[in-house]
């Protein structure tokens, strides 16, 4: 806060003082001069006069400063951030309508016309725009916020960070699911937006008051964008079905899983809508944060954490349909480690499932008893911090399926428990946030 106050009245200071800034500012400078494209004077003496005529006053995105060096050019801005940009960069994200589609919001420039060697040989800025002429003859001209928001600073690049995924807080027993009311979310887009932000940062949330029909979860997901199907269909009414064709429609206790890893694509988000709860004991829930978990087990567990981040499992699903909606036949395998990182060697998915878990194991025998004592230790970790419920008719508990992790107790056979399952994928629920937001005023589009 104190920084942003000081850049503020700096940013007046410089305001006034932007005659004597200007004549630095605006200076071109000319690289070398043996590459120089010949030009009319007086068209260059019209260009230098258009970009000292700059009227608007310094914002935090002005450009305060702008120098050349070997490989890019050196900005300073209004906000006293300082950046460099490098030339291939700036070549490869020409604005100009031959390398880019304003209506597309895409390059037509290709890679291979690009020089990665590529050379300014003049620059031009002034407050709100750099020209540069490329040593190919091409011109491009960049607005100074445009760069702003682009500059290579750790601060822009985390910004951009947060616009493409929230970062996610652990949790841990001690969590209470945050709710919400299905009728208000549907209705409301600073509700919707407030629970998808909560989907983003802490993995769950819990729906109340929601309609008694099967498919007011694909109501609900087909109101954010649409709906993620399996072989299973849009929807699966969870219930002990006879002749079933998955162990979570009988009336077993399920271990803590996340749902269909047989999917090379693993749903994002579920959606389990208890439309009619088991009366008397049985039928609770209990999940648990996966992230907070795999975190755990990489401190105080390395060597299970490397079994479970390098071991690629088989996950697979054969069967028939019990309705309708259902595929006909199914004969489904995936592969992917119980825990799986990202470049960075952050987590990204967990994929636990004892159901759905292939007894064919992809590895020596002499590794194997060491693959199962890492997978107890994790499932052991996940239980000590998980935590017990029981939903109300009329819940519908909403899940980040790649993080957290739900079971159930099982329940009598002849009871009317009766809950539906349906998916959103991540992509879209992001993509939803990020319209809201756009629509909301608080992601500007630059
Ligand atoms: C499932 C499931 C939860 C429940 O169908 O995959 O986890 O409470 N159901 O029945
Ligand atoms: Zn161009
Ligand atoms: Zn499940």
């Amino acid at each position: 806060m104190a920084s942003r106050r000081s850049a503020r009245t700096l940013l007046s200071g410089l305001n006034s003082l932007r005659n004597v800034a200007a004549n630095h500012v605006r200076a071109s400078t000319t690289l070398r001069p043996t590459n120089l494209r010949r030009f009319s004077l007086a068209a260059a003496a019209r260009q230098q006069q258009a970009m000292a005529e700059s009227s608007a006053p310094l914002t935090e995105n002005s450009i305060v400063e702008a120098t050349t060096a070997k490989e890019g050019i050196t900005l300073k801005f209004g906000d006293l951030t300082t950046t460099e940009m490098p030339y291939v960069w700036l070549r490869d994200n020409c604005r100009c309508p031959d390398c880019y589609s304003p209506e597309a919001l895409g390059r037509k420039f290709l890679l291979t016309d690009l020089q990665v060697d590529v050379q300014a040989t003049k620059m031009e800025s002034n407050a709100e725009m750099v020209r540069v002429e490329w040593d190919d003859g091409h011109v491009s001209e960049y607005p100074s916020e445009w760069l702003h928001a682009r500059a290579f600073t750790p601060t822009a690049r985390a910004k951009r960070r947060n616009t493409y995924a929230y970062k996610r807080e652990p949790w841990g027993a001690d969590h209470r699911l945050k709710e919400f009311d299905y009728e208000t979310m549907k209705k409301d887009d600073k509700v919707l937006l407030e629970w998808l932000v909560t989907m983003e940062t802490q993995g769950s949330a819990m729906l109340k008051n929601v309609p008694d029909k099967e498919t007011a979860g694909p109501e609900m997901i087909e109101h954010i964008a649409f709906v993620k199907q399996s072989h299973y269909g849009p929807r699966s009414p969870v219930i002990n079905r006879p002749n079933t064709n998955n162990v979570a429609f009988t009336n077993a206790k399920l271990g803590m899983h996340n749902d269909l890893p047989q999917y090379e694509q693993m749903p994002g988000i579920i959606f389990i809508h208890c439309v009619e709860q088991h009366v008397g004991t049985g039928g609770e829930s209990v999940i648990t944060d996966g992230l907070f978990g795999a975190e755990y087990l990489r401190r105080n567990h390395p060597q299970a954490f490397e079994i479970l981040t390098s071991t690629d499992s088989y996950f697979w699903d054969k069967g028939h349909a019990n309705y309708s909606w259902e595929m006909d036949e199914f004969y489904k395998i995936a592969r992917f480690p119980i825990i799986t990182l990202d470049s960075q060697k952050e987590v990204v998915r967990i994929a636990v499932n004892n159901a759905i878990r292939d007894s064919y194991i992809d590895l020596p025998a002499e590794k194997v008893k060491h693959f199962y004592s890492a997978m107890k230790l994790f499932n052991d970790i996940l239980y000590d911090n998980s935590l017990v419920f029981k939903m109300d008719s009329g819940d519908m508990m909403t899940l980040d399926n790649v993080r957290c992790l739900h079971g159930r107790e099982g329940y009598e056979a002849f009871s009317g428990r009766h809950i539906e399952s349906s998916y959103l994928d991540w992509d879209e629920a992001r993509c939803r946030r990020r319209r809201i937001q756009e629509k909301l005023g608080l992601l500007k589009t630059i």
